[in-house]
């Protein structure tokens, strides 16, 4: 397990999956089986439309929380399509992911706008999920931290150290976002230290110590013990193992 200072975080990153009856009976199965958790922190991020259920549903529940998968940085507007900080809070949700390389690479998010977001989620009381992550064509040439590098600073260039430790970093290898392709513990625990280390120049080493990383990029019970293992692994960020709750309980429940 990571330090014994951060609470590991276990996050399912539902992406477009689950109608609001799916979602009602994936909690009914997880509430079942789930038993004492302790010492861990678990976040649901299902899509928009499940939101209002899963708050909730999920209260009472000490260990759970929820996410939302994306939001825009505006209180409100004329902004078709999209859902602010303000209507997620409403329902309960603490933490939003953003920057996630799906946004960036399918919708072409860029730096500055999800710098803008972590401003929002952060003055709305809301955790952002900040995800990073190199492509393989990069990680090939040789450049993951400067990729790392640029991500971080654009991304968290106006976050003040006294919020600091309200992010939760998840470092994503796009590489390995549902391709069955792991990155190895060794390769993530490398880039999660260049990350700490980052953090620890970029704010007060004390906050830097208490920001969460976690690692995404096909998770799965078979290698999460591995992961946990490294002590700058706070916790993963799950895709495709999280939408069954037996395997996604097995990672939870990893020792
Ligand atoms: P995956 O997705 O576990 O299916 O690879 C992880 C993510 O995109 O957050």
């Amino acid at each position: 397990m990571g330090s014994d200072k951060r609470i590991p975080i276990f996050a399912a990153n539902w992406k477009m999956h689950k109608t609001e009856v799916q979602a009602k009976e994936f909690m009914a199965s997880y509430l079942d089986l789930v038993g004492d958790i302790s010492g861990r922190e678990v976040i649901i991020a299902p899509p928009f439309t499940s939101i209002p259920c899963m708050g909730g549903l999920i209260e009472g529940k000490e260990h759970l929380f929820l996410a939302a998968q994306n939001m825009h940085y505006e209180s409100h507007g004329a902004f078709t399509g999209e859902v602010s900080a303000q209507m997620l809070t409403e329902h309960g949700v603490s933490f939003v992911i953003l920057g996630h390389s799906e946004r960036r690479h399918i919708f072409g998010e860029d730096d500055g706008l999800i710098a803008k977001k972590v401003d929002a989620a952060i003055s709305s009381d809301l955790c952002p999920i900040f995800c990073i992550g190199e492509t393989l064509d990069e990680r090939e040439k040789g450049e993951t931290f400067s990729v790392l590098e640029r991500q971080l600073s654009e991304g968290l260039s106006s976050v003040q150290d006294d919020k600091a430790d309200e992010i939760v970093v998840a470092y994503e290898p796009v590489w390995a976002i549902g391709t069955g392709k792991t990155a190895s513990a060794e390769q993530a625990q490398e880039a999660h230290a260049y990350i700490r280390s980052w953090l620890g120049q970029r704010f007060n080493s004390t906050v830097a110590q208490r920001i969460r990383i976690l690692y995404g990029g096909s998770v799965k019970p078979a290698n999460i013990q591995a992961l946990m293992a490294k002590v700058e692994i706070d916790g993963v960020l799950v895709g495709g193992a999280s939408l069954e709750p037996q395997s996604f309980l097995e990672i939870v429940n990893y020792n």
